[in-house]
């Protein structure tokens, strides 16, 4: 069979299926993109000029049984191919770290304008950083930034060094294992970060898919918002005087506005799509920071 028609085969059969997109694709297109690129291994360009190819049986046959298992065992489509697309940059990806979707791939390739200037020598912080795909997507594309990949989980911490590897970003890149900022020391221009923050009981009605993504890189107490207020709260001490800090907490961004009523949040509008990041300068966070430590003190014991 030629290689088009098993590609349409596939997505139609796909897109029938009881499966949840939200691990950095949209569709089953997207997903069959993946799934060809990985068997067949080659790159997106190479997978275009293919189209009148000759599909191997054999290679159906991986085709088929990847497809069954994403069915079956509603196994996310990056962990079975082991590979992710972030910011134009192919990761590696396995269970040891949450599949990569952030919309701060807008912010890295509008180069954090107007905030930043990210021609200037830049000293970036990635907290939370799991396999790595935000600071290192920095790193790759401001080459005179400095970027340090932070994380508490170990596994995720081996994926990112793994891709700072394959990426030959090992000379701008610097891994630290640390409880967010109790490893790390000095100050930065930008903070970049995408902490876990979904509640508990959140967690519990999520899609099937995400339970193979390590339950730390999604779930913060009180309501979520532990871990993200933390971070406005000590985010001050590592910040540059001009530098700034940038949080997503995706779609509760309407929860951390109602726990914190007394701070005026700068939302980004996404045109590609996301929600979710706010953008504090050093300032505000300085200016609101007995808000953050309130929260904290009512709540967390
Ligand atoms: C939502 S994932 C984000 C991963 C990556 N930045 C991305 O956007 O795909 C959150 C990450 O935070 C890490 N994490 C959880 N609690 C942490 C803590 N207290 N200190 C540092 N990292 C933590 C998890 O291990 C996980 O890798």
């Amino acid at each position: 069979m030629l290689l088009k028609d098993f590609f349409k085969q596939t997505v139609d059969h796909l897109s029938e299926q009881d499966v949840f997109y939200g691990h950095g694709v949209e569709e089953a297109e997207d997903e069959v993109l993946l799934l060809f690129m990985s068997v067949l291994n080659v790159d997106f360009s190479e997978l275009n000029e293919m189209a009148k190819a000759k599909m191997k049986p054999g290679q159906q046959n991986k085709v088929n049984n990847l497809v069954k298992k994403r069915v079956q065992q509603k196994i996310p489509m990056a962990y079975l191919v082991g590979f992710s697309v972030f910011a134009g940059l192919k990761f590696r990806i396995d269970e040891r770290a949450l599949i990569p979707r952030s919309p701060f791939v807008e912010l890295i390739d509008s180069g954090f304008m107007p905030w930043m200037d990210m021609s200037q020598s830049t000293k970036v912080l990635d907290l939370c950083t799991g396999s790595g795909c935000i600071g290192l997507a920095i790193a790759h594309y401001f080459s005179q930034a400095q970027v340090d990949l932070v994380d508490l989980s170990e596994a995720a911490l081996d994926l990112a060094r793994e891709n700072t590897e394959l990426l030959e970003l090992g000379t701008q890149c610097h891994l630290i294992h640390s409880d967010l900022f109790s490893n790390v020391s000095g100050c930065y221009d930008l903070i970049v970060t995408n902490p876990p923050y979904v509640a508990e009981q959140e967690y519990q009605d999520l899609p099937q898919e995400y339970s193979h993504e390590p339950k730390m890189a999604l779930v913060s107490q009180l309501e979520g918002m532990e871990i993200p207020v933390n971070i406005l709260f000590q985010a001050v001490d590592y910040l540059n005087e001009d530098g700034f800090l940038f949080l997503e907490v995706g779609y509760n961004d309407a929860v951390l506005t109602a726990v914190l009523p007394e701070v005026a949040f700068d939302w980004i509008d996404f045109t590609v799509g996301g929600q979710g990041i706010c953008v504090f300068s050093r300032s505000d966070l300085l200016k609101y920071r007995e808000n953050f430590k309130q929260f904290l003190e009512e709540h967390v014991a």
